[in-house]
């Protein structure tokens, strides 16, 4: 698993992690939490995001990990109005995990200002590592850039898949600029891009890079942007527990883990980085016309690929769904 550096190039983190939004709970209620978390942290999905907005996420997480916490990257948030509620969510936080908690975000940026003064108390005494900020809805990004801005957070958590591309336009420059941790959120789209995946003739053209099945695909869609550093999926099923087979590219999967993440051709149209060595296409492999593979030329910043965008797979399989 490729590692990228995370807020200001302190921490290395895996590129692919799991979120526990609803699916923690479903996979507990199957009674496969323990095994979710476990053939994650085998096939090297060792970052995890959580809230206390998830339920019963956080307790089962921390009771997945027994044992193997310093192994793994604990982002997790605050997430209420109340400055006295945060510091209660933290302080159970840092009781869960270990005594620290590695990523501590303000969810959706509820109560900001309450909770960073808080939070950078916790970072001074090392209860904290980095200090993050999430929000899902576009329409708060321009709250969320005023806080990057502030110069008071590491890291920011927002949406990129094929079908939700707002961050394009000022979040990720910004965090670029920054040099702030991205962590991606909601790479399958809630579940909506993977209902009809492309089949494996339409997938072939990736095979050179370590990609056979469409998840990894939408995964390496978000982390092709080289200005974003994590991106978290989530599943309830353990690697081989669906009852109706599909494509097997689910984080904790062995497959997941298969993919040469940094096999992948990075974009071409970020400003300021000639291609390198990673950017030439693998000796043998063909210059790919084909649809499945435009999409990893995502369009930004007035990319020449953006006459393209039709053609995207993640958009063709929304148009076929
Ligand atoms: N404001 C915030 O801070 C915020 C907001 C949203 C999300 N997040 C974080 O980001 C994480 C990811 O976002 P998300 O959970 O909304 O969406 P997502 O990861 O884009 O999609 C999850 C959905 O994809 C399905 N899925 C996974 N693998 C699949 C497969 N192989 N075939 C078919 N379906 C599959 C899952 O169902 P199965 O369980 O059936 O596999 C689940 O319904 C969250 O868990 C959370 O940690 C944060």
């Amino acid at each position: 698993m490729e590692d990228r550096s995370l807020g200001g190039g302190r921490i290395s983190v895996p590129v692919v992690g799991l979120g526990t939004w609803q699916r923690l709970e479903a996979a507990a209620a199957a009674g496969r939490h323990r095994e979710l978390i476990g053939t994650a942290v085998t096939a090297g999905i060792r970052l995890f995001d959580t809230s206390p907005m998830y339920g019963d996420a956080e307790r089962l997480l921390a009771d997945a990990l027994d044992g193997r916490r310093d192994e793994v990257f604990i982002a997790d948030k605050i997430w209420t109005p109340s400055a006295q509620e945060g510091a209660a969510q933290l302080a159970r936080a840092v009781d869960w995990y270990g005594g620290r908690v590695d990523l501590m975000q303000i969810h959706n940026l509820v109560s900001w200002p309450a909770h960073l003064p808080m939070l950078q108390a916790a970072r001074d005494r090392r209860q904290v590592g980095l200090i993050g900020a999430t929000h899902y809805s576009q329409a708060a990004f321009g709250e969320l850039a005023e806080l990057m801005r502030s110069g008071q957070i590491d890291a920011v958590q927002v949406p990129y898949n094929p079908a939700q591309r707002e961050v394009e336009r000022i979040i990720l420059p910004l965090a670029g600029d920054l040099g702030l941790g991205v962590l991606l959120m909601r790479p399958f789209g809630e579940g909506d891009l993977t209902r009809r995946p492309p089949g494996q003739v339409e997938l072939e053209p990736l095979r050179p890079f370590g990609v056979t099945t469409w998840g990894q695909a939408l995964i390496k869609w978000g982390l092709s942007d080289p200005r974003a550093h994590v991106s978290l999926a989530a599943t309830a099923h353990p690697a081989g527990s669906r009852r109706t087979p599909r494509p097997d590219h689910r984080p904790g999967s062995a497959r997941t883990s298969a993919p040469t993440w940094n096999a992948w051709p990075p974009r071409t149209d970020q400003p300021g980085r000639p291609p390198g060595p990673a950017q030439r296409r693998p000796r043998g492999t063909r210059r790919f016309h084909h649809k499945a593979y435009e999409f990893r030329r995502m369009p930004a910043h007035g990319c020449a690929c953006r006459s393209r965008t039709a053609q995207h797979a993640g958009e063709a399989a929304l148009a076929r769904a």
